[in-house]
């Protein structure tokens, strides 16, 4: 049952003018009464393969003829180097099984220019029929990017002695403001909601494991549908005891790099497939990220005569003008307290800021990374708190990591979906993630 060849192998020149055993999906198929022309498609990539009714003979042949696209086969010939070929081989077929069919009165929905290229599941029609766009050439290749990326955040920080720790998905405080918390039914509770963020059950972890990790679902209840914004997303997120701002930024920087890094070294051909340049990728790697103060950030939009005041946050809009010309992702620091939420320290030199970081990527991208230093006094929390109006009972547990044997830390959180849509050039944050979540849609 199990495969002893890949079509990927068979392309990198493994089995050339030897037999081999093929199984897979058809791509696509042509042909005459005498003979067809199959291509063959397994989770490595594509191959032609010939059969002709004269080697195959008639029960076969006619099998293969009337198999549409999409049906599963297994292919038995020899692999013949042909210049010609996409790929360069091509299989002459000795012999063939058909293995789950396709009705014909059923066909598989989706055409072959959205199954070769495809306007990045976009459409309505494709989000519908996301369960087949799976199989496409693009989607395949995003999936290939996202195991690279989910790898490599699980490498940098078990190869930086981070320890990987799980928080709770149902709470009952908002981390990152109430405007997009998810309530959730709860044996007749009315206080449940759906995580935002690990972060504060990190903090309560953080006197135990010092340097920690996860990669999880975090859930926004984001109203506006942008090409950024999902409203269940991965969430890769670090704490660490003893750090400050800096110290957190090496990380983020750090850990973005080997992302750029990785996808270099394991999946240059998606990444061409994609027709994204190479060059940019390898600058994203090999560049130290540059830190510039919000201030500043805001001057140079309000120079570009955008339409900003000092305080607010930046909204997509600015952050994609701003990131437009940036040839790698920028650091901006010291937000206004106004715009963040309760928990980050404030700036001890100027009480107007706070001690944070978001990371914006370049290419119109903007942030992939919010991060920074945590209020971590009591006194000082509960001003914050406060500050905010927030009743003080659902964050007593994070109060009371203050209150024995408070540290100075930090921490950011990366939305791994976001670098993903980066990295490959998506137009679109959907376009990388299976089956996207948005207002409208939690189907299929
Ligand atoms: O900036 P955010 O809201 O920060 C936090 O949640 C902190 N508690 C993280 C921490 O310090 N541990 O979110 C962090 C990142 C953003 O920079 C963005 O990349 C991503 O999470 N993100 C989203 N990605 C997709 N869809 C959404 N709706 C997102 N909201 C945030
Ligand atoms: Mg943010």
């Amino acid at each position: 049952m199990v495969k002893s060849h890949w079509v990927g192998e068979v392309q990198s020149g493994m089995y050339d003018d030897q037999e081999v055993e093929l199984k897979g999906w058809i791509y696509r198929t042509r042909g005459s009464n005498k003979i067809r022309f199959i291509v063959l498609r397994d989770s490595t990539g594509t191959i032609q393969c010939v059969a002709k009714r004269d080697t195959v003979g008639d029960e076969i042949f006619e099998g293969l003829k009337g198999a549409l696209i999409e049906t599963s086969v297994i292919l038995n010939g020899h692999v013949n180097v042909d210049e010609r070929a996409p790929g360069g081989h091509e299989i002459v077929v000795s012999s063939a099984t058909i293995v789950g069919s396709v009705n014909p009165e059923n066909p598989f929905p989706i055409t072959q220019s959205a199954m070769e290229n495809a306007d990045g599941g976009e459409t309505e029609f494709l989000l519908d029929n996301r369960h087949l766009y799976l199989r496409t050439g693009r989607m395949t290749t995003m999936l290939k990017l996202r195991s690279s990326a989910f790898g490599a955040i699980h490498s940098y920080f078990r190869d930086s002695d981070f320890i990987e720790y799980q928080a709770p998905c149902f709470v009952a405080g908002a981390v990152e403001g109430g405007s997009t918390l998810f309530e959730v039914p709860y044996f007749g509770r009315k206080d449940v909601y759906l995580t935002q963020s690990w972060q504060l059950y990190a903090e309560a972890a953080m006197p135990a494991l010092e340097k920690l990790y996860t990669i999880a679902p975090s859930f926004r209840a984001e109203k506006s549908r942008t090409r950024r914004h999902l409203t269940e997303f991965w969430h890769a997120e670090m704490e660490m005891a003893w750090a400050g701002n800096s110290d957190i930024m090496e990380h983020g920087e750090g850990l973005v790099r080997h992302i750029a890094q990785t996808f270099l070294d394991e999946r240059t051909p998606e990444l061409e497939s994609l027709g994204r340049d190479l060059d940019l990728i390898a600058r994203y790697a090999d560049n130290p990220y540059p830190r510039m103060r919000y201030d500043e950030a805001v001057e140079t939009l309000q120079g570009m005569s955008v339409d900003i005041e000092w305080g607010q946050d930046l909204d997509y809009s600015k952050e994609k003008i701003l990131t437009q010309d940036f040839d790698v992702p920028h650091f901006l620091t010291h937000y206004p307290k106004v715009a963040k939420p309760f928990y980050h320290r404030v700036d001890p030199d100027d009480e107007k800021y706070v001690l944070c970081h978001d990371l914006l990527a370049p290419e119109g991208y903007g942030e992939i990374i919010g991060g920074g230093e945590r209020t971590w006094s009591e006194e000082e929390i509960l001003r914050r708190i406060d500050e905010e109006g927030t009743p003080r009972d659902a964050y007593e547990f994070y109060i009371d990591v203050r209150r024995f044997g408070g540290v100075p830390h930090g921490g950011f959180g990366l939305g791994v979906d976001r670098v993903i849509s980066w990295l490959s050039g998506a137009e679109h944050i959907r376009e990388v993630i299976p089956f996207p979540r948005d207002s409208r849609r939690v189907t299929p």
